[in-house]
């Protein structure tokens, strides 16, 4: 583990760098860095050791929302995920349960302040951003509040091009890019207020939400509650499941993407959802080997062009194969999967192993909504946006904030316009699952498989599903690609011949494509060994001219290897590098990608390694086991206050944010009828604080906040302020 130092798509701009001590040792670390992602790329990722059983503790969702990597700063208990390193800072790990240093002082207590805003918006992700531009450009007060340092959400670890529509969300253009441009807009509102670093905490029922700003408490007194605070990743059953480097995909894009940490040298991934699939393209950016996917349907569930993009690249997908464990002592040393039968059982004598560092668990997320939930509990008027809403893609989140925004508006009576019926029905195109596949190779002029004539140059649509994306539509100087105005989740068509006019080798619908699922064929100087022009979304050093490429077909199909003529990487492009490659006339249609990943990668061990029984972990926090859980269902249990109160399932410090659904599912396999089960009371607070913020307390003598505001809010002149 280390530091990345080249990224095709992320700019590197470190500060200077200092130290902190980890037990004792000397950490580099740069301004504004994470302490997990300062250990991580020291190669320290056991960050101590549970109570219960002494198992190894690290990071899980680097996200603050599962509380597994507790550390001790300056004899404080503070999530490292969420935590900046700071120099000088003495981080110990939590190993059991640690004496907290005595309290030497009487602590300043003060009057906690009560903020009251028209408008609330707990998120500054793609949703929360969008609603505050269309609250904000109405002259709307707005508050938006954001636990990260800076604003953008899920947005700032994306650095694949967007699908979606490019007209209603940006689509064909970079997630980070899109990040940047709606945060620039926010700025630019004089009637939104931002203030990041600070975690809302619990709605309550006098209608006031607790917001911890750096360590200030206030409380928020909102006309209308804007909830847009994401989701979160399922946990997975499995023995081994919570070893060091067993981890959410989500984690792993923060420490890739955004810390350039480079988090793995060996990766496994589990679930083959449009998260897995793009986590593993994001490896292969960062030049970490992807050894394989495993998906239990016999389908990945993404997008076909995420999956026919990884398999191109040389990754193995396994579909009907599910993962038995993740083994090794301190962290992971393999991973064990089987294939499964049509009951998603694994079928005995397919067990195989493969050698990696790292497992991650993109098995689907959940919406975080326990805000959303507390507001109408407590008849608070509230919204919810984006995956709190409904779990859908980041441009469906990016609309969804946009109408929630107008209805919050005219919720306000600050407008009379009501959302417009085409809005409507974008959103429903954006957060649509994928449709039908089409084989290209009968629908005429478009095969494939067909040789172009000669003395002409075309693309070739190499994109064969249903999903809601148009930006290969709009660039093409012609006009000669379409796809059904009304309704962008059909497949586009090449319409040269049709039309009467001729593709002229612009090279931009093979740019802008967010898939990397459109070639150009060029037979005008050799009809018989044209020029096939290639996306390629890698530093360009890694591939020169007169190299040698495998080249393989859309779904990832060996189809040769072929000498590189020209590497184009301009800036107009936009970090999308046009590899072009001299190929047989015979299959220059059916090249659709070029292998970046040695097939010996995704080699298994030569015999399948046996698990560690009895460590399928279902709750992290209390280190409780499935076994456990079971027996109590089987004995008659069927409430889950009362599975806690046995086991302590669900009684951590994460507030059961990662176990709930789990002790859900065991149920179901257990052949429960949900209906007779009693869900978990939720506890009045939503994330972990210390008692004294109640109290307005703060952490120096001086009685400011450490808060190190990206904006400073400057209050709200026509709010109401008072102590
Ligand atoms: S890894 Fe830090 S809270 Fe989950």
């Amino acid at each position: 583990m280390s530091r990345i130092e080249g990224h095709p798509i992320v700019r590197i701009e470190r500060g200077e760098p200092f130290a902190f001590a980890f037990s004792g040792r000397s950490i580099k670390a740069y301004p504004g860095e994470m302490i997990a992602s300062a250990l991580f790329a020291a190669g320290i990722r056991v960050f101590g050791h549970h109570p219960r059983d002494g198992a190894p503790q690290g990071i899980y969702c680097a996200n603050g929302q599962c509380a597994q990597c507790l550390v001790l700063a300056d004899g404080v208990p503070v999530k490292a995920c969420m935590t900046p390193a700071r120099p000088g800072m003495r981080v110990e790990p939590v190993d059991g349960l640690p004496e907290l240093p005595p309290i030497d002082r009487v602590p300043e207590m003060r009057e906690v302040e009560t903020i009251a805003v028209p408008v609330l918006i707990l998120g500054g992700g793609p949703a929360g951003l969008s609603a505050a531009i269309e609250l904000g450009s109405r002259g709307i007060e707005t508050l938006l509040v954001d636990d990260k340092d800076r604003l953008g959400g899920k947005l700032v670890l994306q650095t694949h091009r967007f699908f979606g529509s490019i007209h209603a969300v940006y689509a064909g253009t970079r997630g980070i890019d899109i990040g940047t441009r709606l945060a620039r807009e926010v700025d630019g509102l004089d009637s939104v207020d931002v203030w990041l670093n600070s975690t809302a905490l619990a709605v309550f029922s006098d209608k006031k939400v607790g917001v911890l700003r750096g360590d200030r408490y206030v409380l928020v007194e909102p006309e209308a509650l804007l909830v847009a605070t994401g989701a979160r990743e399922k946990s997975l059953v499995f023995d081994g499941n919570t070893l060091p480097g067993v981890y959410g995909a989500g984690a792993f894009q923060t420490l890739v993407n955004r810390d350039l940490v480079r988090a793995a040298d060996r990766l496994f991934i589990v679930g083959g959802g449009n998260v897995g699939l793009i986590a593993g393209y994001h490896a292969l950016q960062a030049g970490i080997d992807v050894v394989g996917l495993v998906e239990a349907l016999p389908e990945c569930g993404g997008y076909k062009v995420h999956r026919d993009k990884l398999a191109r690249m040389g990754v193995p997908i396994y579909t009907s194969h599910t993962i038995l464990s993740a083994n090794g002592t301190d962290g992971v040393e393999s991973v064990t999967i089987a294939r499964v039968d049509e009951g998603f059982r694994p079928i005995a004598g397919t067990e195989r192993s493969y050698g990696c560092d790292t497992v991650l668990i993109a098995v689907g997320l959940d919406p975080v909504d326990e805000f959303y939930e507390a507001a109408r509990r407590f008849e608070l008027p509230v919204f919810a946006a984006g995956d709190a809403e409904e779990i859908a893609e980041a441009s469906a989140a990016i609309f969804s904030g946009k109408i929630q925004g107008l209805e919050i508006a005219r919720h306000l009576g600050a407008t009379d316009e009501s959302v417009p019926d085409d809005w409507r029905t974008t959103s429903e195109i954006l957060k649509s699952k994928p449709g039908r596949t089409i084989d290209r190779a009968i629908r005429q002029g478009e095969s494939p498989e067909a040789n172009g004539s000669a003395g002409t140059v075309r693309p070739v649509l190499h994109c064969s599903q249903e999903i809601p994306c148009n930006p290969c539509t709009s660039v093409c100087p012609q006009g000669l690609i379409r796809i059904d105005e009304d309704d962008i989740r059909k497949t586009p068509e090449f319409l040269g011949e049709r039309l009467g006019k001729e593709c002229i080798g612009c090279e931009r619908c093979v740019t802008v494509c967010p898939g990397l699922a459109i070639t150009l064929v060029d037979r005008r100087d050799d009809p018989e060994r044209p020029i096939v022009t290639i996306p390629f979304e890698y530093a360009p050093e890694r591939i020169a001219v007169g190299d040698q490429v495998d080249v393989l077909d859309a779904v990832g199909d060996l189809l040769g290897s072929v000498p590189v003529v020209e590497v184009k990487a301009i800036e107009a492009n936009d970090r999308t590098v046009l590899v072009k490659v001299r190929a047989p006339g015979g299959i220059a249609e059916r090249i659709a990608g070029i292998r970046v990943q040695e097939s010996w990668v995704g080699e298994p061990l030569p015999e399948a390694v046996e698990p560690i029984r009895d460590t399928d972990i279902v709750c992290r926090c209390e280190r409780v086991t499935a076994g456990e859980i079971r027996e109590l269902i089987r004995s008659g249990l069927r409430d889950v206050n009362e599975i806690k109160t046995m086991t302590r399932a669900g009684m951590g410090a994460c507030g059961g944010k990662t176990c709930s659904t789990l002790i859900l599912r065991l149920f179901r396999e257990e052949g429960v009828p949900f209906d007779e089960v009693t869900e978990n009371v939720p506890r009045p607070l939503f994330v972990e604080v210390p008692f004294a913020s109640f109290a307005g307390c703060v952490s120096n003598a001086e009685g400011t906040d450490s808060f190190e505001p990206g904006r400073e809010s400057s209050g709200f002149s026509r709010l109401e302020g008072r102590s």
